[in-house]
């Protein structure tokens, strides 16, 4: 078969001549596709959501391109669909029939400036290459996330990503001094300032960040940079239970100095899935415990002090009955093996059945009481539910999924995705909890934003969607309900 006959003839349709053409002249021809092929990994999200489709894809390659894009299609009253690196967990950036303007060709590091602890960032840059570019400068980029490797700086600012270091650091809006943004009339906002203070009236920066692409296009951002770490101390624990996490947490802090950057709790099915579906991962601890957490802690010293703290707080913790067994790190390779269990948990997950997927925030110390509730809430709903809660416990963030009981076939269990949803999101709102804590709305939780959130937060977002974009052309369909 011949690659034109993989095209995809329906060329455009939908969208007037006139505008394809001009389109294709503001990016010229490196800078578009309607080639089936080629839109294929643009046109559905990994968790499988969505299933979308676009007319075109435009790839601007500077922010004047990408706001000539912005005009035309406003103009036209077409609208578009912002995408990065199309990683996302709600499908919030897959389009559905809109323009698709992926900023994957806008991917050059503009400036690092080292004394500034800052660095200059096109939004299409992969945050693997941030974070390398600040080592480089001899400084630290601290967003991590697993997809990494393919997720786009500009996605995270978008979505506000989080992530396993958000405990020290914070999530991505506390990443950011400066944002450059093209409004959703083609108008570009400069407001790449590099100034850890600045109280001129509002924060319009916070505004786009979280907004999921339906403010405007963030092309470019000023990114905080911190002190290289030189010494990383990993360990896997096996703890008493969950209370035990609450307790390890608060040692670990006091006994480092803060310097504690992660604390994941994974329960033992997790470990048994990661070690099911990938033959490189295996138990660092000899007996099977209920829970377990991986902790880090990283210095800017490389005198062995973080490694020796570290060991000492486990010791402690282990003669105060926090913590049963511990392994730590002794080289690079087994920190590495380490967070392996947990990549292998997340990308395995999925095989061992349907699943139903939340995403909540509650206050830290009321994580374990929460994953007590919601299981049990669970099991009355579907009884047998496989229920793998791990995630985030350093700063409240729970991945609360769930696997189809065995013998349990996909749809009779998808089918009561929503009275699970229910009852997890319900008892997450008791504590005063977040049904979308890092992931975002995207099309996956529009009914939870009319349900849980208020109707004057919904009618302040609907405000701000209306000033910025009165067309809603913006990402149409995602966030609000
Ligand atoms: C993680 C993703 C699922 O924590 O948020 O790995
Ligand atoms: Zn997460």
């Amino acid at each position: 078969m011949s690659i034109t006959a993989l095209r995809n003839t329906t060329r455009s349709p939908g969208l007037p001549p006139a505008l394809v053409e001009a389109l294709k002249a503001i990016v010229g021809e490196k800078g578009w596709s309607d080639d089936a092929m080629t839109l294929e990994p643009h046109l559905k999200d990994w968790v499988g959501y969505a299933q979308g489709s676009t007319p075109l894809m435009v790839m601007p390659k500077n922010t004047d391109e990408v706001a000539a894009v912005v005009k035309a299609c406003a103009a036209a009253g077409v609208p578009v669909v912002p995408q990065g690196g199309n990683t996302g967990s709600v499908a919030g950036g897959v389009p559905h029939g809109e323009v698709l303007l992926s900023l994957k060709r806008m991917n050059r590091i503009r400036e690092v400036d080292a004394a500034d602890y800052t660095m200059t960032v096109e939004a299409g840059v992969i945050l693997a290459e941030v974070q390398v570019a600040a080592l480089e400068a001899g400084r630290f980029f601290p967003l991590s996330i697993g997809s990494e490797g393919s997720c786009t700086i500009g996605g995270n600012v978008s979505t506000n990503a989080g992530g396993t270091a958000v405990l020290r650091f914070g999530n991505m809006r506390d990443l950011v001094l400066g944002l450059e943004v093209v409004l959703p009339d083609g108008r570009i906002w400069n407001g790449l300032r590099r100034l850890r203070k600045d109280n001129t009236g509002y924060a319009l920066k916070h505004l786009f960040m979280g907004a999921e692409g339906t403010l405007g296009v963030v092309t470019a951002i000023v990114l905080r940079l911190f002190p290289k770490p030189l010494e990383v101390a990993t360990a896997f624990v096996a703890i008493r239970d969950l209370d035990a996490s609450i307790e390890l947490l608060a040692l670990l802090r006091a006994a480092t100095g803060d310097a504690l950057s992660s604390i994941e709790v994974l329960p033992r099915i997790g470990i048994d899935i990661a070690m099911q579906f990938d033959p490189e991962v295996g138990d660092p601890l000899e007996g099977k415990h209920e829970w377990y957490a991986i902790v880090e802690v990283s210095g800017t010293k490389a005198d062995g002090q973080t490694n020796a703290t570290l060991e000492a707080a486990l010791a402690d913790a282990m003669e105060q009955g926090i913590v049963l067994d511990a392994a730590i790190a002794a080289s690079t390779a087994q920190a590495k093996a380490i967070w392996r269990i947990r990549k292998a948990l997340v990308l395995n997950l999925a095989k061992v059945g349907a699943e139903v997927k939340h995403d909540v925030s509650v206050p830290v110390s009321k994580q374990p009481d929460f994953v007590r509730r919601a299981t049990a809430a669970v099991e009355k709903t579907v009884p047998g539910t496989r229920t793998v809660a791990y995630g985030h416990f350093g700063d409240g963030n729970i991945h609360f999924n769930l696997a189809a009981p065995e013998g349990m076939d996909a749809p009779s269990f998808m089918a009561r995705a929503a009275d699970l949803h229910r009852a997890v999101y319900d008892i997450a709102a008791e504590y005063g909890g977040s049904f979308a804590a890092e992931h975002g709305v995207g099309i996956v939780k529009l009914d939870e934003m009319a349900r849980y959130r208020s109707e004057v937060e919904l009618d302040l977002m609907r405000g701000f969607k209306t000033l910025l974009d009165p067309k809603g052309l913006f990402n149409p369909g995602k966030v609000l309900p």
